[in-house]
This record gives C-alpha cells, sequence and structure tokens, in this order.
C-alpha cells in the first residue's frame, strides 16, 4: 500500500534524531532466569542489578504451591480477570481483603486499589487538586506525579530536589495563589534512591496549611518494621499525609494503592478516574498480592540486611571515586557526566557480565545521567564486591 499519510514520516525523522542524541529507546528481550540472573537478547547469562523486586517475592515459589482456599473461596474458581471496574462488578472478596490488609500494613483507616501505581498517582492528585490549587512538587518526583500535577490544572512550583529551605520560602511565595495547598513528593526517589526528609515535609504542610501526597513506591517492603513504607520507619503520624503505594516492586505483582482517611477513600472512589474507568486487578494478581503482604511484614531481618548492603555498596563505590547518590535504600545511584558516558559504561558493565541500566532523559535531568544498581536479597557479597571491580570504567 503506497504511504499517503506524512505523520510516518514526519514521527521517523523525530525518531532518526532522537536515535543521533543516544536517546532511542527500543524494545529487548530479556529472559529472567531467578533474581540474581537474567539473559540477554543475545543469550547472554548477566548478573541482574535491573529489579525492583527488592525482597524477591515476585519469584516466590512457595506462594505459587500455597495457592490455598483459605485465601480466597475464589481460588479455584478459574476466573482471571475481575472482568469489570470496581464500581461495576469488579470488586471481589479477594480485593476486599487486599484492601484491607494494605490500611493495616500501612497504619490507615482505609485503602483503595489502582490498576497501576502510575494510574494511583495521576488519579490521586488530579482528584484532590484543581484549578484553584497550588502544588508544590519535587523536581525530581516520579513522571506519574508529574502528569498528576498536570492534568489537575493546579499552580504548579517545582522546588529543586531535596531543598526543604528552598521548598519553605517557594510557600512562603506562592501558598496563598492556591485554595487547596499539597507537597507532593516521592519517598525514596524512584532514580537516585535517595530519601525526602518527610518529617520535615509534614512540619511544613502542619504550619501551612498543606497536604503532603507521598509515592512510597520504592519503600513500601524496604522501611517501617512491618514494610510500610518510610512514613511507618520514621513514626510519623498526621492526618496531612496522603501515602500512594504500588504492588509492583516489593510486593513483586501489579497494581498501585493508596492508604489513608475513610474520607480520602471515600472521595478517591467518587472522584479518581483512573480507579473508576479501569478494570479492577486481575484476581490473581490480588491473591499473589495478599500472599506477599503476609510475607514481607515478617521480612524486618531481610529489610535492615538489604539496607546495609546498600548502605555499604554506597560507601565502597565512593571509596573508588564514584559519585554515587545518598541513602540506604535499594537503589544505589552512579553519576556520570552525560548520555554518552553513561550508555557506554552500562554497555561495558554488560560485557562484563552485569545488568546494570543506563538512566538517562527525559527519565532524569541531562546533568544527572546515572548507573541505576537496583539490589535484591540474592546478591551475595561476592556479586557486590564483582560489580564495584567491574565499575572501574
Ligand atoms: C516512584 C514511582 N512511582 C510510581 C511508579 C509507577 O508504578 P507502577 O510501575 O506500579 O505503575 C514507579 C514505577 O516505575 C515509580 O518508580
Amino acid at each position: 500500500m503506497p504511504a499517503t499519510n506524512p505523520i510516518w514520516g514526519e514521527l521517523d525523522s523525530l525518531l532518526e534524531r532522537r536515535q543521533a542524541e543516544g536517546l532511542d529507546r527500543h524494545r529487548k528481550c530479556w529472559v529472567p532466569r531467578s533474581p540474581r540472573l537474567i539473559v540477554s537478547d543475545d543469550g547472554c547469562s548477566l548478573l541482574h542489578f535491573g529489579s525492583n523486586d527488592y525482597l524477591c517475592l515476585g519469584w516466590n515459589r512457595e506462594q505459587e504451591s500455597s495457592a490455598a482456599p483459605e485465601v480466597s473461596g475464589y481460588c479455584n474458581s478459574g476466573r482471571y480477570g475481575a472482568g469489570a471496574s470496581p464500581s461495576i462488578s469488579g470488586y471481589t472478596p479477594d480485593h476486599a481483603a487486599l484492601v484491607s490488609e494494605l490500611a493495616l500494613l500501612c497504619g490507615a483507616e482505609d485503602a483503595v486499589l489502582f490498576p497501576s501505581g502510575y494510574s494511583a498517582n495521576v488519579g490521586v492528585v488530579s482528584a484532590l487538586a484543581g484549578e484553584t490549587d497550588v502544588i508544590f512538587s519535587d523536581r525530581l518526583n516520579h513522571a506519574s506525579l508529574i502528569d498528576g500535577c498536570r492534568l489537575s490544572k493546579a499552580r504548579i512550583v517545582v522546588y529543586p530536589h531535596g531543598d526543604l529551605v528552598e521548598l519553605e520560602k517557594l510557600i512562603r511565595t506562592y501558598r496563598n495563589q492556591g485554595k487547596r495547598g499539597f507537597v507532593v513528593t516521592d519517598s525514596v526517589f524512584s532514580m537516585d534512591g535517595d530519601l525526602a526528609d518527610l518529617r520535615r515535609v509534614v512540619e511544613l504542610c502542619e504550619q501551612f496549611d498543606l497536604t503532603a501526597i507521598v509515592d512510597e513506591a520504592h519503600a513500601t517492603g524496604i522501611y517501617g518494621p512491618q514494610g510500610g513504607g518510610l512514613v511507618q520507619h520514621l513514626g510519623i503520624g498526621s492526618d496531612r499525609l496522603v501515602k500512594i503505594g504500588t504492588l509492583s516492586k516489593s510486593i513483586g505483582a501489579i497494581g498501585g494503592f493508596v492508604a489513608g482517611p475513610r474520607v480520602l477513600i471515600r472521595w478517591l472512589v467518587n472522584f479518581a478516574r483512573p480507579y473508576i474507568y479501569s478494570t479492577s486487578l486481575p484476581i490473581p494478581v490480588v491473591q499473589f498480592a495478599r500472599r506477599s503482604i503476609r510475607l514481607l511484614r515478617e521480612m524486618e531481618r531481610q529489610r535492615v540486611q538489604l539496607r546495609e548492603s546498600s548502605f555499604q555498596l554506597r560507601a565502597t563505590l565512593r571509596e573508588h571515586g564514584h559519585r554515587v547518590g545518598g541513602g540506604d535504600s535499594p537503589i544505589v545511584s552512579i553519576y556520570a557526566s552525560g548520555v554518552e558516558a553513561v550508555v557506554g559504561w552500562s554497555l561495558r558493565l554488560r560485557e562484563r557480565g552485569f545488568y546494570v541500566p543506563a538512566i538517562r532523559p527525559p527519565t532524569v535531568p541531562v546533568d544527572s545521567c546515572l548507573l541505576r544498581v537496583s539490589l535484591n536479597l540474592s546478591h551475595t557479597e561476592e556479586d557486590l564486591r564483582m560489580l564495584v571491580e567491574a565499575c572501574r570504567f
């Protein structure tokens, strides 16, 4: 068929330009062999430092064999898809049980499920904030929070990453430009792996009549005595907090959730569009997530161990002259001087038997290209030692 639609030609030349800038993304097939090993498209087995399944619960074989009717009478019904959105008929006893378990995990009155963490972020911010409101947003927030802010049509004030002194100044200047006010932040930043100073964020919210919307995607399972997240870890109890999480990282499944006061959840059930207009999570996914949460609550020793190894890895990389992100989360970022450098480093690591993804714009600003090393419980001390050795570029 002759090509007549000019849009395809236009897109093609834009993609060519992107490729020339080293920013093109294309799909590669990876075969996961274990939490520790992944096989690349050219058949090489690599040590896997590119997964968010920090506690390896996405692999838990014990979970599969214990697909027990005790979890729910629906286990053996043969039903996979929920068949409808939650407000029609897609909210089953399994979904309700998971909601209660998530509320308990986060120490909240209630919770609500979303199809993904992405849609939870978009849905919450756009349901709570509107054109008459103001949002203060960390510069390095996850794309889904940024998209939620844009969709809300609120006035958006971006503050420099983690700079709460500057945030306070901006709040003093712009707070009165919105009726409702929000501070929106990741708790563990998804690419840099550092932590937000949530105590100070909440203090500012209390002082200036704001609500904090906190994305705990990478903190759930990793922080808090029961894995409830960084808010739990820091012992912050404030009704100025809205906690968002995902089932896709430490819980090893898929789906997003929000935990908070009953009235918040009621509001979201009525106004969060990704909740209302998407089909509920598949039932086996919900059951899998429930079993992960049960295991995760008891994994305090492993949480501490993972954070200690992450902290130690940062220290060792620094001793070797690398510029490394702060904190003790399992996301260890190694900064490079630009797109070419970071892509080159990632390729060299691959040749040396390690998979460590290169993170480039638009995911991070051009001055913050980084190698994102994700640790999980399957990595041994020897794996980390070999990784540091391989990072001599
Ligand atoms: C901080 C953060 N929030 C939200 C998301 C989106 O979560 P999900 O993958 O469950 O849609 C991610 C995932 O990349 C993330 O890193």
